[in-house]
């Protein structure tokens, strides 16, 4: 791998051989401390991020890199003044070895690649795309349920703005005997590219409009929040009150149903979830961390 753009780009046996190595590097991160020394790491992130700005960050790191950044790329960088990201990205490669980017443009990604002539990590562009957030979706469901075929998963919340929502799709349907479980508001369905690829690559689809018609032998939940901050800029207004999870809820469903979100929750979920041991959004995120060490290594030093 020498960028991560999309998930289109990622072959089943690219993602079992990334889920291998943050196996090895989750469990002796020590003998990669010094994979990344003298390298230096840039974040360009023009959207706000807790999670996976950290999480790369802390991967960097831990794989012996340096980081440079601008935090908040929209108000403290040079786009502010009016520069275009393609000259952004000229710049900042002649300073770093790769650059990890969040844009609010669907295309960034696309955008940034194509001057670019370091490895371009995709750290969420636009409501299209998120494939470090698939990959370690998948890396913790594959962690969790020891396997990636014949799943049946329920898809829950902003289906049309959210990313990790279109790149776990993208992901999971590269395996075989999957059934996908939708549940939003019509504001919020899944569009019809994804209705799409999930009809060609065989995988089963239901549309739900409350929780209690979902099976409650899913074996996982992926719950998201409503993505406001894009539905303003389409004049939508949407709530999440048709699928809030709270404990008694969640009850219902099997004792192997896992609980998963990209996070962060607002109100779309109760916290009285969080001791159930099936809840394992927190973890979800931990192995974020992991699954991006593997990332930076597969783009930085094996190139291919
Ligand atoms: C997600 C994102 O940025 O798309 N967050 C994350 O990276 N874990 C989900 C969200 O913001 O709702």
């Amino acid at each position: 791998m020498k960028h991560l753009i999309s998930c289109d780009q990622i072959k089943k046996e690219d993602l079992l051989s990334l889920l291998t190595l943050t196996d090895k590097i989750k469990n002796n991160p020590v003998f990669y401390t010094e994979t990344l020394k003298n390298k230096v790491i840039a974040t360009l992130f023009y959207e706000p991020s807790t999670r996976t700005r950290l999480s790369f960050s802390a991967a960097a790191v831990r794989l012996g890199a340096s980081l440079i950044n601008t935090e908040n790329a929209n108000e403290n960088s040079s786009a502010t003044k009016g520069e275009t990201l393609e000259d952004t990205i000229r710049i900042v490669q002649g300073y770093a070895d790769a650059i990890i980017l969040r844009h609010p443009d669907d295309e960034a990604a696309q955008r940034a690649v194509q001057v670019a002539t370091i490895p371009i990590i995709n750290a969420g562009s636009g409501g299209k795309e998120h494939p470090s957030q698939g990959l370690l979706d998948l890396y913790t469901i594959n962690t969790y349920k020891k396997r990636l075929d014949n799943l049946k998963i329920a898809i829950i919340g902003d289906l049309k703005y959210g990313r990790t929502i279109h790149s776990l799709l993208k992901l999971l349907t590269l395996f075989d005997g999957i059934e996908i479980h939708a549940l939003s508001v019509k504001e919020l369905e899944l569009p019809p590219l994804f209705e799409n690829l999930l009809k060609k690559r065989n995988a089963k689809y239901t549309k739900h409009t409350t929780l209690n018609t979902l099976p409650k032998d899913v074996d996982i939940i992926y719950q998201t929040r409503i993505q406001k901050e894009r539905l303003q800029n389409e004049g939508i207004q949407a709530s999440a009150a048709s699928f809030i999870i709270d404990k008694k809820q969640f009850d219902t469903f099997s004792a192997d149903t896992y609980l998963m979100h990209p996070l962060p929750r607002i109100e779309e979920m109760n916290s009285d979830i969080d001791n159930d041991p099936r809840a394992i959004f927190f973890s979800q995120a931990h192995n974020g961390m992991y699954v991006r060490m593997a990332v930076l290594y597969q783009c930085l030093c094996e190139n291919k």
